[in-house]
């Protein structure tokens, strides 16, 4: 199968309505959108989630944030999309993210960055497997 990586935007993103901004700018990309889902995560799911920023001064203040409201889940699957994807979304401060990604046109404080997307195909798959189940996602091959 082709490459997939999992990006959410979370709820500052849904809430200032770029969903369609978005997902647009991924889709002009060329990438593939394979499933898709909106979804307030549970406290269990944020905290699966940010496993590896467990123990930080952040970490209790993103999963608050997190689980505050709708999260778009998705699924993008195309030729190196998991570095596509990150390219697309910029860095992870919103004031040091050049024009043109979307945290760089979007964004000014990091705890309010609008969208994540997995940092390898390692991840990609352990997150997309803690968000979707299997019948979530469309197989390869399937056109839409
Ligand atoms: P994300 O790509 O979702 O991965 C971890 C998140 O932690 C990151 O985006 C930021 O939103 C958040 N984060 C990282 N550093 C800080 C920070 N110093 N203060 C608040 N949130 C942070």
């Amino acid at each position: 199968t082709a490459e997939r990586t999992f990006v959410a935007i979370k709820p500052d993103g849904v809430q200032r309505k770029l969903i369609g901004e978005i997902i647009g700018r991924f889709e002009k990309k060329g990438l593939k959108l394979v499933g898709c889902k909106l979804i307030q995560p549970s406290r269990k799911l944020a905290e699966k989630h940010y496993a590896e920023h467990k123990g930080k001064p952040f970490y209790e203040g993103l999963l608050d944030f997190i689980t505050s409201g709708p999260v778009f889940a998705m699924v993008w699957e195309g030729k190196e999309v998991v570095s596509t994807a990150r390219s697309l979304i910029g860095l992870t401060d919103p004031l040091k993210s050049p024009m043109n990604t979307i945290r760089g046109d979007f964004g000014i404080c990091v705890g309010r960055n609008i969208i994540h997307g997995s940092d390898s195909v390692e991840s990609g798959k352990r997150e997309i497997n803690l968000w979707f189940a299997k019948n979530e996602i469309v197989k390869s091959g399937v056109t839409i």
